[in-house]
């Protein structure tokens, strides 16, 4: 009889990608993916720890399954991700529903930790263990069947910027060797993915090994996936300024295949606040940066990160943020008030008050939202290339996304899902584009 698994995704692309190979390594013991933690047999939460909030979303979810757990002992209830990678056995005792705690690099071993759990024990899992799990996974099996699909190539983090758990939460910082990444980018395609973004929480230190025992760059490993046949789109994320190589700029000019976006988050403006982050770059080599790339592809549309309110921001700190955000002209952001998490250096430091970070985020998303607007306006009157990614809610619909991540909604089309076509953007809205298929 086949049982069915619901999952459930916070945070980063990333966990997007690992709770689909979860839902692949269960495909194998036969569990079939639910919508709905209702009929589930097996429930799992995939995990973020990135800021206080994200964390504690994860306890006010186990809570409301107390009742299915009353209803159905034999449910099985994980909790995955960088969560249970900080807390651990922590979790078991937060909240006594939990049967398994694992970590973002020993999934592979669930099959064994459910055993576990179906003989009667509760199951922990945080190693990071020798064996990449990545050689462990069955094929990659494309099971949603979008002609979007993310693929990690790049896991783990060494800069240890100091307000960030990701050092901690998902390990070292390693490369998966090209030939593997090859092959899997080779099976999406064939189950009918045309876009493919890489993953890394710092994507462009790629540094996979190949056949010829040489490491490739991140920039070497695109041009080899560009070469295969039905993918149309590569894109990257997420990047640190500092490993933003020449070569990969130069991609970004010349590899048709490369779409005209990227996200690298500088997180502040002010050169005091970015040494006390340990980012190790300052605001003009950032600059420098942009500079580069915009003259290897003018079109390029850059996104974000910022995080306001870190530890000792000055008024002047923060308006040089301002600053930054008005010279570069953003097409997309995300910004953040700092939140102190357990562990980094950063939490203990002297702490800016609540009421100045929420004064100052919404300031910030201010600029945003008024840069990402003007960005959506400038598109009205041009063609874009538009991947169809699904129906839209009215009939004849479509969505799907522009070269530069634009979110367009095609009226009156008769395209499938994964078709690709040039539209003509007619209108603008806060967050979409809306086009017709050009003459
Ligand atoms: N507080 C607020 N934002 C954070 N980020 C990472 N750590 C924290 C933190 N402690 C933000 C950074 C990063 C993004 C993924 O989350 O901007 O780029
Ligand atoms: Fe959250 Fe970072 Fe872990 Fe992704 S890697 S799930 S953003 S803590």
């Amino acid at each position: 009889m086949t049982k069915k698994l619901f999952v459930k995704t916070y945070g980063c692309q990333m966990n997007v990608y690992d709770s689909e190979r979860m839902a692949e390594i269960m495909g194998e013991q036969g569990f079939r993916a639910t919508e709905t933690p209702e009929d589930a047999d097996m429930i799992l939460l995939n995990t973020c720890h990135i800021r206080e909030k994200a964390a504690e979303k994860v306890y006010s979810e186990l809570g409301r399954y107390r009742n299915l757990k009353a209803q159905n002992p034999k449910l099985v209830i994980g909790v995955a991700g960088c969560v249970a990678q900080a807390e651990g056995e922590e979790i078991l005792r937060r909240q006594s529903l939990v049967d398994i705690v694992v970590g973002p690099q020993s999934y592979h071993r669930l099959p064994e930790l459910t055993r576990q759990v179906e003989s009667g024990k509760k199951a922990v899992d945080t190693d990071f263990p020798w064996e990449s799990k990545f050689a462990e996974l069955p094929q990659r099996q494309a099971l949603k069947k979008d002609p979007a699909a993310f693929l990690t190539v790049q896991e783990g983090c060494d800069k240890f910027c100091s307000f960030c758990v990701v050092p901690y939460t998902r390990g070292a910082e390693a490369s998966r060797p090209v030939p593997e990444v090859v092959r899997e980018a080779q099976t999406l395609v064939e189950h009918g993915v045309r876009d493919i973004t890489l993953l890394g929480q710092n994507v462009n230190t790629y540094h996979g090994k190949n056949h010829d025992g040489k490491d490739w760059s991140l920039a070497k490993l695109i041009w080899e996936l560009s070469k295969i046949n039905g993918l149309e789109r590569i894109r990257f994320t997420t990047s640190h300024p500092i490993d933003m190589t020449d070569d990969l700029i130069a991609a970004h000019g010349e590899c048709e295949k490369l779409m005209p976006y990227l996200h690298l988050p500088v997180q502040a403006g002010s050169d005091q606040v970015l040494k006390r982050m340990g980012r190790k770059h300052t605001v003009n080599a950032y600059r420098k940066i942009i500079e580069k790339l915009r003259r290897a592809r003018p079109d390029i549309a850059l996104s974000g990160d910022f995080i306001v309110g870190f530890p000792e921001e000055t008024d002047a700190d923060f308006e040089a943020t301002l600053e930054l955000v008005r010279e570069i002209q953003y097409s997309h952001a995300y910004s953040f008030k700092y939140s102190p998490r357990p562990g980094t250096p950063a939490a203990t430091r002297k702490q800016v008050p609540e009421a100045i970070k929420t004064e100052r985020l919404q300031r910030l998303q201010e600029l945003l939202t008024e840069q990402q607007q003007d960005a959506q306006q400038a598109m009205v009157g041009e063609v874009v290339t538009v991947l169809m990614e699904r129906t839209g809610r009215k009939p004849k619909q479509m969505v799907g996304k522009s070269e530069y991540r634009h979110t367009v909604h095609v009226e009156n089309c008769t395209m499938q899902i994964g078709d690709m076509a040039e539209i003509k953007i007619l209108a603008a809205t806060a967050n979409s584009l809306a086009g017709a298929i050009a003459a």
